[in-house]
């Protein structure tokens, strides 16, 4: 199953940047710019994108954490991360990583970053993956490290909300709905200072929390 999710996404690579553009409006990547800007990093700081995709946040990281700094961009998707590789290309970006791996199985050591971004991803992952990302999130973040989720809205027409539900089921992610209205929870065990937001487009939210080690 693993392994079909892998291709679905490797195809997805092809028009995912056009697909996105079209959903969320993000005509100028105000929405990237809006997820790196609630990291609260600082120059010279360490960031993960999980489920980096096509690498538009990871890139945006890296040009806010500046020369000195390090971004790593996650993904288990080899289609994605060629995608990630193009168009990090001639950005003159010092510390830039592409790592090729899964969400709930991160091969980073403990406490090794300032930062977690991931963005229209976490939802997709199955329950499972999800928990065991959560966990692997909070272990790779120094204590007082923020992780940033930025997911969907849920789509409001019929037909798109139709659509959207049918992927997810075909991905496996049968508890996507419940995660989407309930994400916060998720965060509960792991961080404190929860905060949530709509972003400035109006068709994702932002939820955050610090990692405390409790
Ligand atoms: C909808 S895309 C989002 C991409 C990107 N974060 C963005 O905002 O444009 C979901 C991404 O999650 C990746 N993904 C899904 N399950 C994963 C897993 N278990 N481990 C690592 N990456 C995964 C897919 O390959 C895909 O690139």
């Amino acid at each position: 199953m693993s392994s079909l999710r892998r291709i679905y996404y490797d195809l997805f690579s092809l028009v995912y940047d056009f697909i996105i553009r079209l959903h969320s409006r993000d005509v100028e990547g105000s929405l990237r710019g809006f997820i790196t800007e609630k990291t609260n990093l600082l120059k010279g700081d360490r960031a993960l994108d999980l489920c980096t995709g096509t690498g538009s946040v990871a890139v945006k990281l890296a040009k806010y954490v500046g020369e000195n700094g390090l971004v790593v961009g996650l993904d288990f998707s080899r289609g994605m991360l060629e995608k990630a590789k193009q168009k990090a290309v001639g950005q003159d970006l010092k510390h830039f990583y592409l790592v090729q791996g899964n969400a709930s199985r991160l091969p980073f050591r403990s406490a090794s970053f300032h930062g977690v971004t991931c963005s229209h991803a976490f939802y997709e992952l199955k329950e499972v993956e999800r928990s065991n990302a959560i966990d692997e999130v909070a272990r790779i973040l120094i204590d007082g490290g923020r992780f940033c989720l930025m997911e969907h809205a849920k789509p409001e027409k019929l037909v798109p909300r139709l659509f959207f539900y049918v992927r997810l089921f075909f991905l496996g992610s049968r508890d996507a709905r419940k995660f989407l209205s309930e994400g916060n929870t998720i965060f509960g065990k792991r961080f404190k200072n929860i905060t949530k937001m709509m972003s400035p487009t109006g068709q994702s939210k932002l939820i955050y929390g610090e990692k405390w080690g409790g």
